[in-house]
């Protein structure tokens, strides 16, 4: 039985726009489809954690206005525990502006965090009576720097495992990951946290031994279609990918990153936790939208057990 998975992040309202494919810098295009959903990283991350683990709490931030309504509706119709989240008035609900390209599922993304911004280091008093039951705590770069850094280093004291999904790319150093015992970016973000140029594998291994420098333990690289590239001081690892038709990556990786703290809090070694990962990012890909991709564990496990995938050290 997992303990409980305590996110500390991001809400949003995803307003989505199917394309025939990416527009260009400066280029108007027509889509359709049109859709509003929740979803922000935080959210989908909590709900993942739940499906995929059994209980997951949230503590994030949402405007007075009626998007963080649909949102609370939404998160609560998914069974979520939403006592957490907190209302902030004089500012809008965190949207996300997102395109996403038919052919493919590969997306553009546009956030403007609004209330997630006002999250605060004294907010995280609120999880003081979780950390007893809850076995690992999961953040994303998605809200303010110090409240990561705080909530991390807090968690870690109370002996929770703590995991790091490294979206969106901030401008911060690499020293934020060092209260983390697993960091997850996906190869752009590690790019940006490590100011190293990210392409192949060996670019993503050198990148994250920049982490590893750090003190943190374990890199879990997230690589889309590629699968995953796992990281520690003993050596790395490609873990290749489960294959599936991709409808819309919006979100994968946010199950991704919960399948993993997961199965990683649950005792599973960590290439095998990678490899659920894989699988439940894959399944996130192969539905429309985030927050309505995240996929159950039963399913998890069946493409495991439909699907051979096995890990190699590179
Ligand atoms: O990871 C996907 C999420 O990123 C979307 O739901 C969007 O809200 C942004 O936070």
């Amino acid at each position: 039985m997992t303990k409980s998975i305590v996110v500390v992040g991001s809400i949003n309202l995803d307003m989505v726009v199917t394309t025939p494919r990416t527009p260009l810098p400066g280029e108007n295009i027509l889509g359709s489809g049109f859709r509003m959903v929740s979803g922000g990283k935080g959210s989908n991350q909590a709900l993942a954690a739940k499906k995929i683990g059994g209980s997951g709490y949230l503590l994030g931030c949402v405007g007075s206005d009626v998007f963080g309504d649909l949102i609370l509706d939404s998160l609560k119709y998914e069974g979520l525990d939403i006592s957490l989240i907190r209302r902030r008035s004089g500012i809008s609900t965190g949207v996300a502006l997102i395109t996403v390209e038919h052919d493919t599922g590969i997306n553009t993304i546009v956030v403007d965090p609004g209330a997630n911004l006002t999250l605060e280091i004294d907010d995280l008093d609120a999880l003081d009576s979780l950390f007893g039951k809850a076995g690992a705590a999961l953040f994303q770069l998605e809200i303010p720097l110090q409240v990561v850094e705080e909530g991390s280093r807090r968690a870690r004291c109370r002996g929770l495992k703590t995991v790091l999904d490294a979206g969106p790319p901030r401008d911060t150093s690499v020293g934020i990951t060092k209260h983390f015992d697993v960091v997850s970016p996906n190869r752009m973000e590690l790019g940006a946290l490590t100011g190293v140029k990210t392409g192949g594998n060996s670019s993503v291994v050198a990148a994250s031994r920049k982490i590893i420098d750090e003190g943190v333990p374990e890199v879990v690289v997230k690589m889309g279609d590629e699968g995953a590239v796992v990281v520690t001081r003993e050596g790395a690892w490609h873990v290749p990918p489960f294959r599936v038709k991709a409808v819309d990556t919006t979100g994968a990786g946010d199950s991704f990153t919960a399948a993993l703290t997961v199965a990683l809090e649950e005792g599973m070694s960590l290439l095998g936790a990678t490899r659920f990962a894989c699988a439940a990012g894959a399944l996130a890909a192969t539905v429309k939208g985030s927050l309505t991709s995240v996929p159950d564990r039963e399913d998890v496990e069946e493409l495991i057990s439909v699907q051979e995938v096995n890990w190699e050290r590179i």
